[in-house]
């Protein structure tokens, strides 16, 4: 059995919005183990980068609890979290907007050893800050200039050079190849793989691409409107998806096989707001399999089958009906649509359609 790192309980976190409290995050429950790679994906909005940010105590939560190594992290003071803080790091999307425009490469990765005071002198600094270069791959000529002078690619290696300098044990990936050519993403992916292994690294990973976040996930949590609906090891969670919501993200990914015959879940229907949201299935109104408990009872996340988690009431019914299909990848609420493929709506009457039986009851 794996050690647990990071215990997520009742996680929770609500902003004040006009209107009332916007659920980002409620009362979210997961452990994260020494050495994995958990990775957290869902629809834009559903509260990946408050999750992540709540672990490292970037935002304070509204409720409940992050315990890391045993400690209840968020009952702690600021000095007493202060090396706590050293040990859990995250990288950001866009590594543009998240370094000092006007910094070196170098006074940007020293920073935090200057902040921690990790060393007394300024050579001592000076030689870390030349073996981070090494190893996140940046070439030392790069010392001196500013990350406007770089691509995208080496500007996310200093991003990631920055979060190991304080050499943390947990770090959360916020969508770190989202802003990335697609052919940086794989050495930036890559890069972040062999850092796991040389340094012992847990990573939390955030991405709306289930495509990325299988490629490096060893468990997968899969969150809608600020809550979890399933949870399992990734291999588990493509194999098996329970959560009606799961079955069209998964939708949306390429399948290998040319032979396969493959069709979309559509996701259709209302968005239920995040604001003030009553006790019910927050997916509900995009569900085709909803009834009237959905409307009535929020449906709790419950381990169906063992390390399988699903916050669906009916989703043992739903086991058999496996959907293969295909489609691009997830990005906002209104641009994924949804249906079971076994479920069969009319077909939209087109403009042309109507303007000719309009004609034919005209001419009748
Ligand atoms: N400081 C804030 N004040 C008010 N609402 C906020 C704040 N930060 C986030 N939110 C809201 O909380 C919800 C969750 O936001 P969050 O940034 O965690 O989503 P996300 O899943 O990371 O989305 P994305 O994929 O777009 O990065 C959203 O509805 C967002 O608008
Ligand atoms: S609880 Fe009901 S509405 Fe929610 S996902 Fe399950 S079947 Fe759909
Ligand atoms: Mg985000």
């Amino acid at each position: 059995m794996k050690k647990v790192m990071l215990e997520a309980r009742e996680l929770t976190k609500y902003f004040d919005v006009p209107g009332g409290k916007l659920h980002a995050v409620d009362k979210v429950n997961f452990q994260i183990h020494e050495g994995e790679t958990l990775g957290l994906v869902g629809e834009s909005g559903c509260g990946k980068s408050t999750t992540g940010r709540l672990l490292l105590r970037l935002l304070e939560p509204t409720s409940g609890d992050v315990i890391f190594d045993g400690v209840n992290i968020t009952k702690l003071s600021q000095r007493e979290f202060r090396k706590y803080r050293t040990q859990m790091q995250i990288v950001f999307q866009d590594p543009y907007a998240s370094l000092n425009p006007r910094m070196s490469v170098a006074e940007i990765i020293e920073e935090p050893l200057l902040i921690n005071k990790i060393y007394n002198n300024a050579a001592d600094r000076a030689k870390r800050v030349k073996e981070l270069m090494d190893t996140v791959g940046l070439a030392p000529r790069l010392l001196n200039v500013y990350p406007h002078e770089l691509d995208g690619g080496r500007r996310q290696r200093i991003g990631i050079a920055r979060a190991l300098a304080l050499k943390p044990r947990f770090i959360v990936q916020d969508e770190p190849v989202s802003a990335l050519d697609v052919s940086i993403q794989a050495q930036i992916l890559n890069l972040m793989d062999d850092l796991q292994d040389e340094f012992q690294l847990t990573y939390m990973f955030i991405s709306h691409d289930l495509s990325v976040v299988k490629h490096v996930s060893d468990r997968i949590i899969v969150m809608y409107l600020g809550v979890i609906v399933e949870m399992a090891e990734s291999q588990e969670l493509f194999e098996r998806r329970l959560h009606p919501y799961t079955k069209a993200l998964l939708s949306a990914l390429p399948v290998p096989s040319v032979d396969i015959e493959t069709e979309p879940i559509i996701l259709k229907g209302e968005i239920t707001s995040p604001i003030n949201p009553k006790n019910a299935c927050r997916f509900a109104g995009r569900c085709a399999y909803r009834q009237d408990l959905c409307d009535q009872q929020q449906p709790e996340l419950r381990e169906l089958h063992p390390g399988h988690w699903v916050a669906c009431h009916f989703a043992e019914n739903l086991v058999q009906t496996e959907d293969i299909v295909v489609g691009g990848s997830l990005s906002h609420p209104d641009s994924t649509v949804t249906k079971p493929s076994q479920v069969i709506e009319e077909e939209p009457v087109t403009e042309v359609e109507q303007a000719k039986s309009e004609e034919s009851n005209i001419s009748k």
